[in-house]
């Protein structure tokens, strides 16, 4: 054989082996968090993302770490924790508000879309703390807050000047000569109302929230464009997705009219009824979204017919949304999260949860949360956050979100099982919502005792304490003095504490996310609710591939019993937060337990 042609053939075998390897590894990245890992054939799932099998992780920066002493965490103090972060396995981060804010609602006012707020640092402390998260291979979502802006940000301070300012139109506007406008009720306002009275040019602005955060006018395509370029200045930076505050709110009612006497218990649903609200984000898509490998997901209390034209994909719009059907539970109707003295039934918890991932069982994709900046503490609302079931209903919690057919959201200090504070003075209250609410009830003579009541379940705050790092004064969040104090609980309940303790509910919570990144029969397999009429257990289970789960998950302080219809005698335990598993179908209190079945 002729040298030359001998040499070329085995270099282009050698190029084209070379070449195919490349293109499976491409592949693997583009499809899959970490599928050498994996123990179910991946190449039989259809449909595979990234954020399908993502584990999200939400940081709100002012309660996470203190870095320099003011009382209020920070980003050099969530770089310093870069390393805790990774260890929980999980995959992505989304941080609350971090831009430029008065804080009138901690961040979901801003008043500049591309800067840093200043408590919490700099431009270059972000750059340094995304470059970690990137090294550590973990993908940052920041929080998109465009339904409203602060009043202190530069476009509402020139709107409000005069009636012919270039920035006028950003917001919504009635004039005083229009006589009072149609009744629109705020959810942050002293006395409810929807509509502020702007003297300087005798005019009403609109803000569904507080006064300090006027609605922005997306009608106006400018009030677009500046939002679309803060958002790719942020995704040039490398970031990798938004989280969307009540996107569903963006599109208003215009010409303002009354509100349907159908909506009359239920604003919320009427803002999220604007008629525009599609047209705005597949234009965001065509503009920004497409343009990225990005991951969104919209903060959208809609219906579950409405969820799909958010999230399916031939829609062109979101990746996921966020629904509050299953935090709603409990409350009475159209109250200020006044508690139902019946409580909830675990056969309603399950429905609603059953629901959502029949929803999406063809089409679009599925979240999962039990707690966030806007919720108390899981463990309190939904466990028991009494000494002895503390750690383990928070670990039956934590198995329930990291087993659903759903990208599961998880708040910051669940993995701790750290609880409500539960304050007993209004006076302790940092958040709006309970300040004014509190206000509210008090002019109108209602009953102040009972909100103080359910405040201790309910309130936003609850969640929002800081992060107990160790047993030191203030839990180590800050040397200095706490802008929300330290649950007094951090003297035990503590991460330096629970890094000792093997079987502590952080470590729970990285077998959890170690298992189901292993198992993708956890993200991706057929969910079926078993022994459905149980009102003490929840459980299901989970198929793909000829796999099959099924997970027990005891919601009661006393031993229950579940008929699982299957021979438990043959399962094996993957997990659970018990050492032993009674084969019989009794449950001890707040066990939860994840089998594998043989076929
Ligand atoms: C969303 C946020 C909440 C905020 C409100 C107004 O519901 O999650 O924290 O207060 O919008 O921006
Ligand atoms: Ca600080």
């Amino acid at each position: 054989m002729n040298r030359k042609f001998y040499f070329y053939t085995v270099l282009s075998l050698i190029l084209l082996i070379a070449s195919a390897c490349q293109n499976s590894t491409n592949q693997t990245n583009q499809t899959n968090v970490n599928s050498n890992q994996t123990t179910t054939a991946s190449n039989e799932i259809p449909n595979r993302k990234w954020w399908k099998e993502a584990v999200v992780y939400q940081i709100y920066p002012r309660s996470f770490k203190d870095s320099n002493g003011d009382g209020i965490g920070d980003l050099k103090g969530i770089t310093s924790k870069l390393d805790y972060i990774k260890s929980l396995g999980i995959d992505v981060v989304w941080l609350n508000p971090i831009f430029s804010s008065p804080n009138d609602d901690m961040g979901y006012d801003v008043s500049d879309y591309q800067n840093i707020m200043k408590e919490f640092g700099t431009m270059e402390d972000f750059d340094e703390m995304l470059k970690g998260f990137h090294d550590r291979k973990i993908k940052v979502v920041l929080d998109l807050v465009a339904n409203h802006s602060s009043d202190e940000h530069k476009w509402f301070q020139e709107a409000k000047k005069s009636r012919d300012n270039p920035y006028r139109d950003y917001y919504h506007w009635w004039n005083e000569e229009d006589g009072t406008p149609p009744k629109r009720v705020s959810f942050f306002d002293p006395k409810g109302e929807g509509w502020k009275y702007s003297p300087e040019t005798k005019s009403y602005y609109l803000h569904y929230f507080s006064q300090k955060q006027p609605d922005l006018n997306w009608e106006n395509p400018k009030v677009r464009q500046e939002i679309y370029s803060a958002m790719k200045f942020w995704f040039d930076k490398g970031v990798d997705g938004f989280r969307m505050d009540v996107i569903h709110f963006i599109s208003k009612d215009k010409p303002f009219k009354e509100i349907p006497a159908e909506f009359k218990d239920d604003y919320g649903k009427f803002y999220g009824s604007g008629p525009k609200r599609h047209e705005y984000v597949q234009e965001m898509y065509r503009e920004v979204l497409s343009k990225y490998d990005v991951m969104t997901l919209g903060e959208a209390g809609a219906t579950q017919e409405d969820a799909h034209n958010y999230v399916d994909e031939d829609r062109h719009e979101l990746n996921m949304i966020y629904h509050y059907e299953g935090v709603s539970l409990g409350y009475l109707p159209n109250s200020k999260k006044i508690i139902d003295p019946k409580g909830w039934k675990l056969t309603d918890f399950k429905d609603i949860y059953t629901r959502w991932d029949k929803n999406f069982a063809e089409k679009g994709w599925n979240t999962v949360y039990l707690a966030n900046h806007d919720q108390p503490r899981m463990v309190t609302r939904w466990g028991n956050d009494a000494t002895e079931f503390r750690e383990l209903s928070s670990k039956m919690l934590s198995t329930f979100l990291l087993t659903q057919r759903a990208t599961p959201y998880y708040f910051q200090g669940d993995e701790l099982a750290m609880s409500n504070i539960k304050f007993d003075k209004i006076e302790d209250y940092r958040d709006i919502e309970s300040i004014n609410w509190y206000k509210q009830i008090k002019s109108e003579g209602g009953d102040l005792k009972q909100f103080m009541e359910s405040q201790k379940i309910a309130a936003r705050d609850n969640s929002r304490t800081p992060i107990q790092w160790d047993e030191t004064e203030n839990g180590g969040f800050t040397t200095g003095s706490p802008w929300l104090k330290v649950n007094p609980n951090y003297k035990t309940v503590n991460a330096a504490a629970q890094e000792k303790d093997e079987n502590s509910p952080l470590n729970y919570f990285r077998k959890l996310t170690e298992l189901r990144k292993k198992e993708l029969t956890l993200v991706y397999g057929k969910y079926t609710l078993v022994d459905k009429d149980n009102e003490n257990v929840y459980a299901y289970t989970r198929e793909l591939n000829g796999k099959k789960l099924l997970v027990l998950l005891n919601f009661k302080a006393t031993e229950s019993t579940v008929n699982a219809g299957v021979d438990l005698s043959k399962a094996k335990v993957l997990l659970g937060n018990y050492k032993d598993f009674s084969t019989d179908g009794k449950l001890k209190p707040y066990q939860a337990v994840i089998l594998e079945l043989s076929n």
